[in-house]
């Protein structure tokens, strides 16, 4: 029998709390299944760990991880541990050391999910956002100069390179191929004359060996715009690092809120391990009241499915959130339920043994 090995790394706040239930899930399933297994390892790695060690995960962290097939991760960052230092040195890390240049990001609004927007149906919010994962904005490039002074300088570059922005361009070009969907490319080339003029070529020239996929180029300023007033319009998105993580954030907020958004990470080579996860924090606010919304990690769960090859699960997943957010009985404070977030894995899946 099969048997996908999942490193876990719950991290901080509200972490575990969600990561439980999506464990919960996972493993109901496999064992619904009967033709393959899930077998857990768990790291104790995040902002509690750093406190103690001086790092976020041991040195050989990566080597560690390299053993599995996916990593499950919750949240990081805590208050008294620099974001920057959480981030960087966990998400980040993994993110770059083991490749993942795509991050994958459904933007799907579900039947009885709280939308903002007047007007909109359920249908007029499916989009796929892939977003630049490894360099862009968020290279590790840059200077501090004169420090502390008034002079002082802060310098930060974004590296775009031939091979980067091909890579995450074809990942889109070809999704958009095999679900015969419209392809929108975001940037910003009339006002950063290097880097996404340099985005806007690769886009046009790779768009020749795609004749079939129908494309648009869209202005980031205009897309934020577009994805309020006419959601419609985006099926499959490609984008940058910096606007991707901005944009999803915006696509979460017109389909149903950080509590139901998740995110994959993926490397699609298969060279190392993907890593899927809630694209919410660590909540430090509702931290350890057992009221956070577990929704989003059980939708990475669905995610991982469809990596592993399972996407008749995956799917059957996304459509028992849909069941319990149309039925409304348990559900957490943030959907406007009083359920707690321990109550919703065995929903779903109760829902799922139906
Ligand atoms: P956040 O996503 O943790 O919280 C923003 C707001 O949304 C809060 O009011 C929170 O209560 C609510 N919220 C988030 N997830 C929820 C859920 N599952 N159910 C119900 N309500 C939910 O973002 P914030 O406050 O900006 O960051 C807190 C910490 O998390 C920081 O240290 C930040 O660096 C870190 N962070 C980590 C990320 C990651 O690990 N991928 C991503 C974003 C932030
Ligand atoms: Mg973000």
């Amino acid at each position: 029998m099969k048997k996908f090995k999942i490193a876990v790394i719950a991290g901080d706040g509200i972490g575990p709390e969600v990561i439980a239930e999506g464990k919960k899930v996972l493993s109901g399933i496999a064992a619904l299944d009967g033709t393959f297994a899930v077998e857990f390892t768990d790291f104790p790695w995040g902002c509690e760990y750093y406190l103690k060690t001086g790092e976020m995960m041991p040195e050989d962290g990566l080597d560690t991880l390299k053993a599995f097939d996916a990593i499950y991760l919750g949240a990081v960052g805590y208050p008294g541990v620099p974001d920057n230092v959480s981030l960087g040195q966990l998400l980040l890390k993994i993110r770059r050391g083991f490749d993942e240049y795509v991050n994958l990001r459904p933007v799907k609004l579900l039947e009885g999910a709280p939308c903002p927007l007047a007007g909109v149906k359920r249908e007029d919010i499916d989009m796929v956002v892939i977003r630049e994962n490894s360099e862009g904005e968020y290279a590790d490039v840059g200077a501090r100069l004169y420090p502390g002074t008034p002079q002082e300088i802060a310098l930060q570059t974004g590296v775009f390179s031939r091979k980067g922005c091909e890579r995450i361009m074809r990942y889109a070009y070809e999704l958009a191929r095999r679900e015969h969907k419209t392809l929108t490319s975001i940037s910003k080339g009339n006002a950063l004359g290097y880097s996404m003029v340099f985005w806007d070529e690769i886009f046009a020239e790779l768009g020749k060996e795609y004749p079939d996929v129908k494309t648009q180029k869209l202005l980031v300023d205009a897309a934020s715009m577009m994805f309020v007033k006419n959601p419609k319009r985006f099926e499959v998105v490609v984008t940058s690092n910096l606007f991707g993580d901005i944009l999803t954030d915006l696509g979460a907020a017109i389909a149903g809120g950080m509590g139901l958004a998740a995110g994959a990470n993926l490397n699609p080579e298969r060279k190392y391990p993907s890593m899927f996860e809630p694209i919410h924090g660590s909540a430090p606010d509702i931290a350890g009241k057992g009221i956070a919304n577990p929704l989003a990690s059980i939708w990475s769960v669905s995610q991982m499915l469809d990596f592993f090859g399972k996407e008749d699960w995956g799917k059957r997943v996304l459509a028992a959130i849909e069941t319990l957010l149309v039925e409304k009985k348990t559900l957490t404070p943030d959907l406007g339920g009083t359920a707690k977030t321990q109550d919703i894995g065995e929903a779903i899946l109760e829902i799922l043994r139906r």
